[in-house]
């Protein structure tokens, strides 16, 4: 019988199981109430269930492995694991509990360990991407395409759902998440995760909390004061959450205020449990667990990821021996296991089980993936009216980041390979690193290629830029230039602030007036060229049709409509830490003044401000207006395209009240497509908790009475219109959630 067959293999693997847990559970149902059963709410279910299961099966529903095989720790992956995957937790066969298949990440199906397992799958652009497009209708649709993806490949749980804000812009995970902001990160996240959980499969939230950066993140600690985390980070899970609920969320590896997250009760009981009365299962980060019944007390419910590390702390004897030992009790197990169970329950799993090998529309999927990089294309800088570009007889070179081939990804276990051929498609094999946190992967889709499509009238030819001279004569020679200039972020590093080649910039933008740069990076740069560059486009990770989605933009096929989800800084010495990222101890000083609220705080000019973002028409905001709404406000205003193209903007309200950690808060947004001379009224809740501060003396949301400013911007640093509201004192309890 497979459970038991798997059982003995964890066993094997994980020492010995005690003897009074081993032991056979019936083959067949009899009279067991089986999963199946569709009667009752998933907690009753859940209960149903757990009444009848014996305690080696609630303990096999804690452990979770390792998804491939890991030779350094000589494991072999249990036969049911889908090849190639992060991790597989047995199910119940005799009561028809599915095993859970998990799979990595974000931006879609990725693949662990070698070529054998490689599964070609349709990449969306990076998590910073698809915030730089404040459009949380395609955040839905992103998540959708990348769940019904993991649906047909057979698994069941998506580790998606990256919402740690960016406090540290050289991190090297920066492209996976949702930018600075707690609102902005919350809303997009949490509309990717009803995208991924609208497949009838469970989607995490990742990685609680503050894992901001890659140095030391195994053991490093987040020091943060505790009304600067609810303010800040923990509120983008909180709003996460509340747009999303997520059937799990993931432990990170560091640590938070001292405790390792995945032993903080801090974090996964008082905070997810007991104030935000969230009811799904917390599950480790791989390898993130330090201890058995210190976790378990605290509120991890599942481990995850044995056999990646050579031990487990949460193994059917450990969790026993810490019960005899009267260092948790039955109670635990038993709400560890029903917390896994209601999850399977409430989002499909049971219901809706999962098959190996349906059937994928990668045409369609990649159309999906192409939008979303269209949508959050950001243009930087467009002096002259450089871009769009005309398809008129003129010489146009392409220079470097092989852009004849494809376009970059970022790397780690997010990593998804674009499919077809020995080396899963990778359009420039052979990169370092070629291992972990490698490969470097460039999916298979050419902007030069697309360029060529797009403007056939003109001469378009390539430079690798390898040769700074012989690029900087090819860019004389021709009427404009391209730069790609290009940074490879990956888990487990942080990066410089800089692309790989600044020297290639400077070189071709000294000797070519019309140079446009193309920037794909993880997370912002610094630009020492800026100034002398007219046009600066920030494509991200732009995903699997990433190359057609560059072009459109830059041939005006789309007008781009991106605005930035972080804040591009002049220097380091702007940066709350200056210094690399460092182990140990990090103290994110800013507080709650995470990013643009620490540049508005100090008065630092940024290069590029959070929010900003140009257009090829242009738009008008005027006419706001707000009142209390609720516990909030509701901000009204008109929304114009004064300009000659059809063409999206974001219209952004921020907030400002006395006594708050930085002079404003991104307070709401609304982003709307528009024809030349289309007038759209627009409305914007603002959520109380955006007006509030947290009290720590009289724990929850108080707001004081007196005057708030309500703004209407195009980004952060530039408002087209004010007004005042005075508010009433309020205070709103912890566990407050909007309707
Ligand atoms: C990452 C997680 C990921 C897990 C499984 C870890 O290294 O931090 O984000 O989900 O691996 O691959």
């Amino acid at each position: 019988m497979k459970s038991r067959h798997i059982f003995l293999a964890a066993s094997a693997l994980a020492l010995s199981a005690t003897p009074a847990l081993a032991q056979t559970p019936p083959e067949t149902a009899g009279d067991a109430v089986m999963a199946a059963d569709t009667r009752g709410t998933p907690d009753e279910r859940a209960a149903a269930m757990l009444a009848q299961m014996t305690q080696g099966e609630k303990l096999t529903l804690l452990m979770g492995y390792f998804g491939e095989d890991f030779a350094p720790a000589n494991y072999t992956r249990m036969p049911e694991a889908r090849a190639g995957s992060a991790g597989y937790v047995p199910g119940i066969p005799r009561l028809g509990i599915p095993p859970q298949w998990q799979a990595d990440a974000g931006i879609g199906v990725a693949t662990q360990g070698g070529a054998a397992s490689k599964r070609g799958r349709t990449a969306l652009p990076s998590g910073l991407a698809t915030a730089a497009s404040w459009d949380a209708v395609a955040a839905f649709a992103s998540g959708a395409m990348i769940g019904s993806e993991a649906r047909a490949d057979g698994f069941n749980v998506l580790l998606a759902g990256s919402v740690n804000l960016i406090r540290e812009p050289r991190g090297g995970r920066n492209f996976e998440y949702a930018g600075e902001d707690p609102l902005l990160a919350g809303v997009m996240v949490g509309r990717q995760i009803a995208g991924i959980q609208s497949n009838n499969i469970i989607s995490t939230s990742k990685h609680f909390a503050v894992n901001a950066q890659e140095t030391d993140r195994g053991a490093g600690n987040s020091v943060v004061d505790e009304a600067a985390l609810r303010m800040a980070d923990l509120l983008a899970f909180q709003i996460a959450h509340e747009v999303g609920q997520p059937g799990s969320v993931m432990c990170a590896y560091n640590r938070v205020n001292g405790p390792y997250s995945c032993e903080n009760r801090f974090l996964l009981t008082q905070v997810l449990r007991e104030e935000w009365g969230w009811p799904g299962y917390v599950m480790s980060d791989w390898g993130a667990v330090h201890s058995t019944a210190p976790s378990i007390v605290a509120g991890l419910d599942q481990e995850s990821g044995f056999g990646l590390q050579s031990d487990a702390w949460l193994r059917t004897d450990r969790v026993q021996a810490a019960l005899a030992a009267g260092e948790i009790t039955q109670a635990h197990i038993n709400t560890a296991a029903h917390r896994i169970l209601r999850s399977l329950f409430a989002h499909g799993l049971v219901d809706h089980p999962v098959a190996e090998g349906q059937p994928i529309d990668f045409a369609a999927n990649r159309t999906v993936s192409q939008a979303a990089a269209e949508g959050g294309i950001v243009l930087l800088k467009n002096e002259r009216g450089l871009l769009p570009l005309a398809n008129t007889a003129r010489r146009i070179v392409v220079i470097g980041g092989h852009a004849d081939r494809g376009v970059l990804s970022g790397g780690g276990s997010s990593q998804v390979y674009p499919g077809d051929g020995p080396d899963g498609g990778n359009a420039v094999p052979g990169l370092e690193p070629r291992t972990w946190p490698g490969p470097v992967v460039y999916y298979p889709s050419s902007p030069l290629e697309e360029l060529r499509a797009l403007l056939p009238d003109a001469d378009i030819s390539f430079h690798d830029g390898r040769d700074h001279e012989g690029a900087a004569a090819a860019a004389n020679a021709a009427d404009l230039a391209i730069v790609f200039a290009t940074q490879w972020a990956s888990e487990s590093i942080d990066v410089p602030l800089h692309v790989e080649d600044d020297t290639l910039v400077e070189s071709v933008a000294m000797n070519q007036r019309n140079t446009v740069v193309v920037l794909q990076t993880g997370g912002p740069v610094l630009m020492p060229w800026a100034a002398r560059v007219p046009a600066i486009v920030q494509a991200w990770y732009p995903g699997r049709n990433g190359g057609a989605a560059i072009a459109r933009v830059l041939t005006g096929a789309v007008n781009p409509s991106g605005h930035l989800p972080v804040t591009f800084p002049r220097s380091l010495s702007q940066l709350p830490q200056p210094g690399d990222p460092q182990p140990g101890d990090v103290v994110y000083t800013e507080g709650a003044a995470v990013g643009y609220k620490w540049f508005d705080a100090h008065g630092h000019d940024p290069l590029f401000p959070f929010g900003h973002g140009l257009s090829y028409t242009s738009f008008g905001m005027s006419g706001l207006t707000v009142e209390p709404r609720g516990h909030g406000v509701v901000a009204r205003f008109t929304l114009t395209n004064t300009g000659p193209r059809e063409g999206a903007d974001v219209a952004q309200i921020y907030v400002s009240g006395d006594g708050w950690e930085a002079p404003r808060r991104l307070g709401g947004f609304a982003k709307a497509n528009l024809q030349p001379g289309e007038t759209r009224e627009l409305e914007v809740t603002v959520d109380p908790r955006l007006l509030a501060v947290w009290d720590s003396a009289n724990p929850g949301w108080r707001r004081a009475a007196g005057t708030y400013t309500v703004s209407l911007g195009e980004n952060s640093r530039a408002m087209a219109d004010s007004v005042e509201i005075t508010l009433p004192a309020s205070h709103l309890p912890p566990t407050w959630k909007p309707e």
